[in-house]
């Protein structure tokens, strides 16, 4: 019998290329998503692409008699958790909101994998746990900080209801994978991001300034202390990231995890400056981003990047796609969506 995988927040974009992968890899996918920021159209995506009617439940979460149905419903070897809230700007002004669907989902998950004999779960971390580190690049040994948003705080919190649950019922295993910064969409453009109204992230900025539908892009300070002085961050693309959660639910499945908790970090090891992506966008897509230099965005970190040996090591995982494909696929991506020659 095929293994079978619940991918919460599925519909979304990192759920959505990892759907893709899984099936690729074999195993059965039941999509769950209450489509709180994702269309109908990225699951019908993800079913182009695999070429398989791929199950999807619209539940939420938080709604724990109606997720219970969903286990009742199918027998699950294996959960990846992505359902979340994800914007940082929102999660200050609405703290409550974003509390309440990031830990409720978990504890609802949590609960019942407990009650339906679910051994294996996959969690999406983020560095933003590790906010400014003072030595780069950053290990899983780099201590957390404290968080300094909503958004963060619940990632952390997230990550030590699981240490602890699992560390209270070993019969579970949990691996948090602590993502950098994915960017990017699957060579087909049939899935990608898409995010509601004014982007707040770099990438999906850039495209839809490319396209024309933002006059200009602002970069957030050229003052900081890096080379080009614009922050540096590790751009991993979607495609890889999504391939490191099929790696991590193989480690538990076939037994290979050396405690019951464990976590990763996500990256490709090289920090690149917001002035080199950008340049880098310009020249493999032979397009131009008009862009501004303003002030510093209040919250944001200098520099992070990720060392990755320890999942390179001990997952077998590494990232591989270059960051002048990832950005090609981003633009192609935002080209589909409007329909751009
Ligand atoms: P996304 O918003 O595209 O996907 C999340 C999906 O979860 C959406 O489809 C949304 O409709 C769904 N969802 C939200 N709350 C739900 C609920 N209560 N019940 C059911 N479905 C619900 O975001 P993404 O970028 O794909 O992020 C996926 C996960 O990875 C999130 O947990 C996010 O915090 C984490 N993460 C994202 C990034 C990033 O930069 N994109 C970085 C680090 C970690
Ligand atoms: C990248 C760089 C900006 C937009 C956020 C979350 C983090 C994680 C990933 C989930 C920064 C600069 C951006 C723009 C710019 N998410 N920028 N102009 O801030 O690294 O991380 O997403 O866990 O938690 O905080 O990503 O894409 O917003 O910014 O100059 O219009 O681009 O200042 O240096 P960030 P980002």
């Amino acid at each position: 019998m095929k293994e079978m995988v619940l991918v919460t927040g599925g519909a979304g974009y990192i759920g959505t290329h990892t759907t893709v992968e899984l099936v690729n890899a074999g195993y059965d996918v039941v999509i769950v998503d209450n489509l709180s920021n994702a269309e109908m159209a990225a699951v019908e995506g993800v079913r182009k692409i695999t070429g398989v009617d791929v199950p999807f439940e619209k539940v939420d979460c938080c709604d724990k008699d109606a997720l219970n149905k969903i286990f009742e419903k199918y027998k699950f070897n294996s959960i990846i958790h992505f359902a979340a809230s994800k914007a940082v700007g929102e999660s200050v002004l609405k703290p409550l909101l974003y509390y309440r669907n990031n830990i409720t989902s978990l504890l609802n998950v949590l609960t019942l994998m407990k009650e339906h004999g679910v051994r294996n779960i996959v969690f999406s971390s983020s560095c933003t746990v590790y906010g400014q580190p003072k030595k780069l690049p950053v290990t899983e040994q780099t201590p957390r900080q404290p968080a300094t948003s909503p958004y963060g705080n619940t990632k952390q919190i997230c990550e030590d209801i699981l240490r602890d649950t699992v560390s209270a019922y070993p019969e579970i295993f949990g691996i948090a994978l602590r993502y950098f910064n994915p960017i990017g969409a699957h060579p087909s453009a049939l899935i990608g991001e898409l995010p509601k109204g004014v982007p707040g992230n770099l990438v999906p900025f850039i495209t839809q300034t490319a396209a024309g539908l933002r006059d200009h892009l602002s970069i957030f300070g050229n003052d900081y202390d890096t080379p080009d002085g614009t922050a540096i961050r590790d751009y991993i693309d979607v495609v890889d990231l999504a391939k490191a959660h099929v790696v991590a639910v193989g480690r538990m499945i076939n037994g290979k995890s050396l405690k019951n908790y464990e976590f990763f970090n996500i990256g490709t090891g090289n920090g690149v400056s917001v002035m080199e992506l950008v340049n880098a966008f310009q020249k493999v897509n032979g397009v131009k981003v008009p862009y501004e230099i303003v002030g510093r965005r209040a919250g944001d970190i200098e520099k992070i990047w990720a060392d990755t040996s320890y999942a390179n090591k001990e997952l077998g995982w590494k990232a591989e796609r270059s960051l002048e494909d990832t950005l090609a696929s981003a633009w192609a991506w935002e080209k589909k969506l409007r329909g751009i020659k």
